[in-house]
């Protein structure tokens, strides 16, 4: 009777142990900073794969508490290539010169909105990545620099500079933002094998990039250090309490 009773009040430790846990990990997602995963998203305004990537797996991830795991580099170059010629450089894109124009605009946008910087608390910029979802998403490998989507997309994120962006894209600050770029890339894999390449922590990893195509959040999550975000498996610190109790529950059975 008495080891019944100790059980029982062990039992409710072990679950107010459990609760404190969760607790814990839930402190843990306002510290922000160091549980941050470098991302490093390589890839090109008009590609199919790309879009897909972008409007599919990375952007949805951000809008969550993910957000606020992901240290984020977007590098629109891919495929192209670069030659320096009488002051300026000149690009070959994978799909067109229509695409110079978009990875262009990008390029700009990303160092022009709120100049540069991240949003604050976050690993990246919410406006530009906003904006540049929504040129990816509005956007295919038919669209022309005349119906590239920069003024609804600027409207629907509310950029409030895209005539410095455009007039950027269109000189030679966009060149060499766009040539910055290529340097990147190049650094990576010359030529990159395929778009859009995603690398976790500046280290290229094949099965990581494959595996970021169709499941970015599991890809992200094995990267996480330490307590994981809900998102990253949503009903394990449930599962992991009932699991106490259970047990708990046998012991107490058993021993009475
Ligand atoms: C963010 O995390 C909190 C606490 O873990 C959770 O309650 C909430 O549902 C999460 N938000 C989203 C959008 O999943
Ligand atoms: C985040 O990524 C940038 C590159 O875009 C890098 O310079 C910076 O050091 C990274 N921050 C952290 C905390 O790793
Ligand atoms: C969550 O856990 C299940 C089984 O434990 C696993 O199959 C799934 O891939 C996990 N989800 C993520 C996002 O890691």
């Amino acid at each position: 009777m008495l080891s019944l009773k100790f059980l029982f009040v062990f039992s409710l430790v072990l679950v107010y142990v459990a609760g404190q846990h969760d607790m814990h990990q839930h402190d843990m997602h306002m510290n922000h900073e160091q549980h941050r995963v470098n991302v490093a998203v390589y890839y090109e305004s008009l590609c199919p794969d790309s879009r897909k990537f972008f409007t599919q797996q990375l952007y949805p991830s951000l809008q969550g508490n993910l957000s606020n795991y992901v240290n984020l580099t977007l590098i629109p170059y891919g495929k192209t290539t670069m030659e320096f010629k009488t002051n300026e450089y000149e690009f070959t894109c994978h799909h067109g010169p229509n695409e110079c124009y978009g990875n262009k605009i990008q390029a700009c946008a990303l160092k022009l909105i709120d100049g540069g910087r991240k949003t604050e608390g976050l690993g990246f910029n919410r406006v530009s990545a906003g904006f540049i979802n929504c040129l990816m998403d509005k956007s295919n490998k038919n669209t022309v620099p005349t119906n590239y989507p920069t003024k609804e997309c600027a409207e629907l994120n509310r950029v409030t500079n895209l005539n410095i962006i455009e007039n950027c894209a269109g000189h030679t600050d966009g060149s060499n933002y766009l040539a910055n770029l290529g340097s990147l890339t190049k650094a990576v894999q010359d030529p990159l094998k395929s778009v859009p390449t995603i690398v976790f922590n500046q280290k290229l990893k094949p099965e990581d990039n494959s595996l970021a195509q169709t499941n970015f959040v599991k890809a992200l999550c094995s990267y996480i250090n330490g307590p994981k975000p809900n998102e990253c498996n949503g009903t394990r610190n449930i599962k992991m309490s009932f699991g106490i109790l259970f047990i708990a529950s046998i012991i107490v059975k058993v021993l009475h």
